[in-house]
């Protein structure tokens, strides 16, 4: 498999997990997805991780997002770890684990990285569409535990920038003003679709109130 990049499809996979056997695209639904991988189960930072992500269950639920992750070891040993998650992350894992044994999903999706380690992925996140399109894709090393409200974030601009013609500038948050993509020029359709006017700081540079707010 080629190394997947923004726009490409993402691959469809049948794999076990803590909960049975998970198709992706069943799973997903009309969802959007975040896959994300760990080094291995019973590591620290991933406990971490998966706890955090555990306690976002509202903040993905309210943006459609269905969370899946991925982890080269059996679905017994997911079984336990989630209990030892539970309980030292003060949380309830309300996601499923892949049981990625044979390696299936992580070389579907280049989670192992050989020149920093052979056998364990990297952290890897993919975010995928309703269309299940890649529309991001982060790759932090296993020592670095992941930002999740740097997801939500990401999350938040996609799903604002598919519906309204915006970008979304350095550090934004949900509520900041945007920008109007460079490629709209009209005028009318401008005034239209941001009734709130916006500021020409340099005719490449048109800032305004969030549309949708
Ligand atoms: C881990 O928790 O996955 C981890 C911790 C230290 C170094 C590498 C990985």
């Amino acid at each position: 498999m080629a190394t997947l990049r923004l726009g490409d499809t993402a691959p469809d996979f049948e794999q076990d997990s803590d909960i049975g056997p998970i198709r992706l695209y069943d799973y997903l639904g009309d969802n959007w997805g975040v896959l994300f991988s760990h080094p291995a189960d019973f590591t620290p930072v991933c406990t971490t991780e998966l706890g955090y992500t555990a306690k976002l269950a509202d903040e993905f639920a309210r943006r459609n997002v269905k969370v899946l992750a991925v982890s080269v070891d059996d679905a017994n040993s997911h079984k336990e770890w989630i209990n030892d998650i539970n309980d030292t992350q003060n949380t309830t894992v309300n996601f499923p684990i892949l049981a990625d044994s044979d390696r299936k999903v992580s070389e579907l999706y280049d989670m192992i990285h050989p020149n920093a380690d052979n056998t364990a992925t990297v952290r890897s996140v993919f975010i995928i569409d309703p269309k299940k399109k890649v529309r991001l894709i982060l790759t932090y090393p296993a020592s670095t535990g992941r930002n999740f409200n740097e997801i939500l974030r990401c999350i938040d601009s996609l799903q604002l920038t598919d519906s309204h013609s915006v970008a979304t500038p350095v550090n934004w948050q949900d509520g900041d003003d945007v920008i109007i993509v460079p490629s709209l020029k009209d005028e009318d359709v401008i005034k239209q679709k941001f009734p709130k006017g916006y500021t020409e700081v340099r005719p490449y540079l048109r800032v305004t109130p969030q549309p949708n707010k």
